[in-house]
C-alpha cells in the first residue's frame, strides 16, 4: 500500500522540487476533510519533502537535517521526543501573511491588520517573533494574555477572545489597555460592561457573530455554523441584539465584528461566504442601529499541507481573494466606507514550521494483522490524530540508511490507551530498527498547545533551529516540575485523617 511522504526508491530525491507553493498547486481545493475517509493512507505516493519546513534537508526519503543542524544532532542534545521550529519557515510565514495583506491594502481601499492567532503556539519567544514581524497577537485566556504581556506585546496589539473570559480575565484585560476585547455572548457583553464602568475606561470591542457558514472542515473544528458556544447567532437575532446593546453603552465601543468559521480550511468559498454574511451585516447595523463600525475581523483557520495533496492557497492568493470579496460585498451591500480588514492566523503560520523528532522503541509484528512501531512520545505531544484524524506525514530521521522495502505500519506511542495513535497505513522501510529516529512533519500548531502529562510524561522540549543554530523555546519538562506542585499528604498539618 502506498503510504504517505513513504521510503523513496533508490535515487529518488525530487523532495525540495515538490515544495508548498509549486506552481499552480494552490488552485486545486479538497474535498471536506470529513469525506476523505483514509485518504491519508493513500496520500504521498511521491516522496515530497511538501509538509516538512523550508530548511529540511532530505535524502532518499529521510530527513537528514533541520536549521542546518544533523537531526542526531539535536536529539542528542535536546532529547527525545523533540518539537522542533523551524525559524525561517516562521519568520517567513508571519512576514508573508503581513506583505501578501499590504499588498492588498490599495485594492481594498483600506489598511488591513494580521493578528497571530497564540493558541496555535503560544510559547514567549514565538510571540516576540510575530511582534517582531509586525503582527497583533490573538489571546483566548488569561494564560496566553499573561504570555503575550510577558513577551512585551504592546497591549493596544492584543485581542482578547474567548466563549467564556471569566470576570477576572475580562478585568485584567481592560486595566491592560488590551486593543480589541471580542464579545462572544449577550450576558459577557453585560459582564464587560459593568467592568469597564467601574474601571471608567471605554474599551474598544469587537462583536463575534455566528454567520452560519459551513467551513467544510472536521466537525470538531468548525464554528462558523449555528448550533456552535461561539458567538451570537446571526440567524437567532442574538448579533442584533449584540449590536443594539453595544451601541446604547456608554462603557463598550463597538468598533468592529468579528466571525472565524473554522479551522484547516483548504477552501475559499467559506471565506466568500463569510465576507458576505459579515459586510451585510455591517450594512445591516447601519442602518437598523444607526453605527458606522470600520472593522471588520474574518479570523482565522486557512489550512497547511500536512499531508502531500492537501493544498492550501498561497497566501498572496488568499490574501487577494479575502480583499476582494470583502470588497465585492461592500459594494453590493452599499457599505460607505469599505472596512478596516483583520485576519487571525494560528495553524497557518506555527503548523509548518514545526517537526516532531521520536525516537523509534518497541515494534511489534503480528503477522497477517499489523505492524505497530511504537515512539516515545504519543498522544500527549500530539493528540490531533486520536482528536480527529489529522493527517500527517512522517519520516525516517538521521543518516542510518534502511533499505527495507516500504510497508504500511501503524504508528503509536507509549501511553496505556488503544487510541494513543499518531498514524496509521504509515509507509516506512521494513528494516527500520529499534533506536532510529522518526520524524512528523508539520506538528507546530495544536501539539504543544494541547498537549498533556497522560501517564505522567513530561511535555517535550521545544527548540528553535535556523542556520546552524539551536535554541531553546521551552525547557524539556522534568517529572520534578510535576512533583513540585503537589504536596505530599503526608507532610501535610494537621494531619489528614486516613480512612
Ligand atoms: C477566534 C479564532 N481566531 C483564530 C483562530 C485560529 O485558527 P487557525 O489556527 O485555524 O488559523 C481560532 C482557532 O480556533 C479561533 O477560534
Amino acid at each position: 500500500m502506498p503510504g504517505r511522504l513513504g521510503r523513496p526508491g533508490p535515487h529518488a530525491c525530487p523532495l525540495l522540487a515538490r515544495r508548498r507553493g509549486a506552481a499552480g498547486a494552490h488552485q486545486r481545493p479538497r474535498a471536506p476533510r470529513r469525506d476523505r475517509t483514509g485518504a491519508h493512507v493513500t496520500r504521498g505516493r511521491a516522496e515530497v519533502a511538501e509538509p516538512f519546513p523550508d530548511t529540511a534537508e532530505i535524502q532518499d526519503g529521510r530527513l537528514r537535517t533541520l536549521g542546518g543542524i544533523a537531526v542526531e544532532e539535536l536529539a542528542e542534545r535536546f532529547g527525545t521526543p523533540l518539537w522542533l521550529v523551524d525559524r525561517a519557515t516562521l519568520e517567513g510565514r508571519m512576514r508573508a501573511y503581513r506583505e501578501a495583506f499590504a499588498a492588498q491594502e490599495a485594492v481594498l481601499g483600506a489598511t488591513t491588520t494580521v493578528v497571530y492567532a497564540a493558541k496555535a503556539l503560544c510559547v514567549r519567544g514565538v510571540l516576540e517573533l510575530a511582534d517582531d514581524c509586525g503582527l497583533w497577537v490573538d489571546c483566548a485566556s488569561g494564560g496566553e494574555l499573561a504570555t503575550a504581556r510577558a513577551a512585551g506585546i504592546d497591549p493596544r496589539r492584543i485581542v482578547l477572545h474567548g466563549n467564556n473570559k471569566s470576570v477576572a480575565e475580562l478585568r485584567d484585560a481592560v486595566d491592560a489597555g488590551v486593543g480589541r476585547i471580542v464579545i462572544d455572548s449577550l450576558s459577557e457583553l453585560a459582564r464587560l460592561e459593568g467592568i469597564a464602568e467601574a474601571a471608567g475606561r471605554v474599551v474598544p470591542c469587537h462583536l463575534r457573530v455566528t454567520p452560519g457558514v459551513d467551513a467544510h472542515t472536521h466537525e470538531f473544528v468548525a464554528t462558523g455554523h449555528d448550533d456552535t458556544k461561539f458567538g451570537l447567532t446571526l440567524s437567532l437575532g442574538l448579533a442584533h441584539e449584540g449590536a443594539a446593546r453595544l451601541v446604547a453603552s456608554r462603557w463598550l465601543d463597538l468598533v468592529g465584528v468579528h466571525c472565524h468559521v473554522g479551522s484547516d480550511i483548504l477552501r475559499l468559498d467559506p471565506y466568500h461566504a463569510a465576507a458576505d454574511v459579515m459586510v451585510r451585516f455591517l450594512a445591516e447595523v447601519r442602518a437598523t442601529h444607526g453605527a458606522e463600525v470600520g472593522e471588520l475581523n474574518l479570523g482565522g483557520g486557512l489550512g497547511i499541507s500536512a499531508v502531500p495533496g492537501d493544498v492550501p492557497p498561497e497566501l498572496p492568493t488568499y490574501a487577494a481573494d479575502l480583499t476582494a470579496a470583502v470588497a465585492e460585498a461592500a459594494d453590493a451591500h452599499g457599505l460607505t466606507a469599505r472596512p478596516h480588514l483583520f485576519v487571525e492566523p494560528g495553524r497557518s503560520i506555527a503548523g509548518p514550521a514545526g517537526v516532531t523528532l521520536y525516537r523509534v522503541g518497541t515494534i511489534k509484528e503480528l503477522p497477517g494483522l499489523s505492524t505497530y512501531v511504537a515512539v516515545d512520545g504519543g498522544m500527549s505531544d500530539n493528540p490531533r490524530y486520536p482528536l480527529y484524524q489529522a493527517p500527517h506525514t512522517f519520516a525516517p530521521a538521521g543518516a542510518v540508511a534502511r533499505d527495507g522495502t516500504p510497508r504500511p505500519v501503524t504508528v503509536v506511542g507509549k501511553h496505556c490507551e488503544t487510541g494513543d495513535v499518531l498514524g496509521e497505513g504509515v509507509s516506512l522501510p521494513s528494516d527500520l530498527a529499534e533506536g532510529d529516529l522518526l520524524a512528523v512533519a508539520a506538528t507546530g500548531a495544536y501539539n504543544h498547545a494541547m498537549a498533556s502529562n497522560y501517564n505522567r510524561l513530561p511535555r517535550p522540549a521545544m527548540v528553535l533551529v535556523g542556520e546552524g543554530w539551536a535554541v531553546e523555546l521551552v525547557r524539556r519538562e522534568t517529572v520534578e516540575d510535576l512533583l513540585a506542585r503537589e504536596p505530599s499528604l503526608r507532610d501535610a498539618r494537621p494531619p489528614v485523617p486516613r480512612p
